[in-house]
């Protein structure tokens, strides 16, 4: 039982006190659940209708839509990013990648939920980051064995893609909710 106490920290640190009192952390993880819930049920829609090449068509059209518009009634930057990238639009900053190779290492070593990042900054802005783990229905298009049609159909649309040969389990990327600072 060495992994507990180190589990117990990491949600501390990441978390802290006076963090769980700002209503952005609960609205962040709202947007985030939003954005989730959208993107998988337009997924689910075109692959059970048309199967994965034209999912990916859709993905490629919807994706980028849905979030501007949970942005806008989030009032927040609503978004996905990744180390290993599909669309280069969602490529992290410094910041981002840090936090992503946490998220990494933290699942990894087992963590027992998504792990979850909250950063104030001193300008009143914040972010927030939550992990997406790879499950077993992203293997078709982000797995190791795509079938050649769907991989060539990546290709067209994502001819720098970087996003496969994830296994279940893996950190595929995190949601990331901006706060821009507050108006003067
Ligand atoms: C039908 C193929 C397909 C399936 C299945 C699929 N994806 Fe994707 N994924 C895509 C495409 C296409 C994009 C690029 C979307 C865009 O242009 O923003 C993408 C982008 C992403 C991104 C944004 C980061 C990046 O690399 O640009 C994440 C995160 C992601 N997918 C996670 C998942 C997860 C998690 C699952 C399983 C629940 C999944 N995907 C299933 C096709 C797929």
């Amino acid at each position: 039982m060495k992994r507990k106490p180190l589990l117990v920290l990491w949600l501390l640190v990441t978390v802290p006190a006076a963090a769980q009192d700002d209503e952005r952390l609960t609205l962040s993880r709202d947007a985030a659940a939003q954005l989730g819930q959208e993107l998988t049920a337009t997924l689910l829609a075109a692959l059970g209708t048309d199967g994965a090449v034209e999912a990916i068509r859709v993905c490629s059209i919807e994706a980028s839509p849905i979030a501007a518009r949970i942005s806008e009634q989030a009032g927040a930057g609503v978004g996905r990013t990744a180390l290993r990238l599909r669309n280069p639009d969602n490529a992290p900053d410094a910041d981002a990648r840090t936090v992503l190779t946490m998220f990494e290492r933290d699942l990894a070593a087992g963590a027992p939920a998504p792990p979850q990042q909250f950063d104030t900054r001193a300008d009143g802005s914040a972010r927030f980051m939550s992990a997406i783990v790879t499950q077993p229905l992203c293997l078709t298009c982000h797995g190791s064995e795509i079938a050649p049609e769907v991989a060539a159909e990546i290709a067209r649309h994502y001819p720098e893609d970087q996003a496969t040969g994830f296994t279940a389990g893996d950190l595929r990327g995190a949601f990331l909710i901006e706060w821009p600072a507050p108006d003067e």
